[in-house]
């Protein structure tokens, strides 16, 4: 990850299951510059990214859980088919399976995902809802590595952003002013990583430092 990259841009996997707008993000800014997106799987066949994958002329693939015998053997078919397409960086962009340790040793440092929350404050699902019930006056989105440490939205933060709302209570309106974050620094993470920014601290691997 902290190399320099030179000349080609850096192939990305997009993991999703639901509406895909962090997805567009990525089209519409890093892909065809410092990255292409190269394809894009859901596990849940309504996912609306994969009409956006379509209509950006990308290559998609549905793996329904139950088409499979069990959570590793989709998880080993859907990184055959990333391997498939020389994937160098697997970018969760609203993908709410769990992803198997064997998944994600075989992309080892190179899976990101997007949540809504400062972690390690709300992890795991419902995180806005989770964040106004404990009634927080900053809510924020982090972009993280994903790491086999048997943990939930626990891996090494590459970009945090955060705004105030002093009196949120509703989850749809919270998500909505955290939006623009997240399509913001998705794409600013992925480019960071096609330009080599990024690299860990040795003395703390969980710090990730961003070359400036
Ligand atoms: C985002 O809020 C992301 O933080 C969370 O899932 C949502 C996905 O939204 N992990 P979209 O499918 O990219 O619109």
């Amino acid at each position: 990850m902290g190399t320099d990259r030179t000349g080609e841009p850096l192939r990305v996997g997009v993991l999703a299951s639901g509406s895909g707008t962090n997805l567009q993000a990525l089209l519409d800014t890093v892909h065809g510059e410092e990255a292409l997106i190269v394809g894009v799987a859901a596990d849940k066949p309504g996912a609306v990214a994969l009409e956006r994958a379509r209509d950006a002329g990308i290559e998609s693939a549905v793996f329904p859980l139950g088409e499979h015998p069990d959570r590793a053997a989709r998880d080993s078919a859907i990184a055959q088919w990333l391997l498939e397409r020389d994937v160098e960086v697997v970018v969760l962009a609203g993908y709410m399976a769990l992803l198997t340790s064997p998944f994600l040793h075989r992309f080892p440092g190179a899976v990101l995902n997007i949540h809504p929350s400062l972690l390690p404050a709300f992890p795991g699902v419902r995180a806005i809802e989770q964040a106004i019930d404990y009634g927080v006056k900053i809510f924020g989105v982090t972009v993280h590595f994903v790491e086999d440490d048997g943990g939930i939205d626990t891996g090494p933060v590459i970009l945090q952003g955060c705004i105030e709302l002093a009196n949120a209570d509703d989850p749809a309106t919270v998500h909505a002013q955290l939006r623009p974050l997240e399509h913001a620094l998705l794409p600013e993470a992925v480019r960071l990583i096609a330009r080599g920014a990024l690299s860990r601290d040795p003395q703390n691997p969980r710090r990730v430092v961003v070359a400036q």
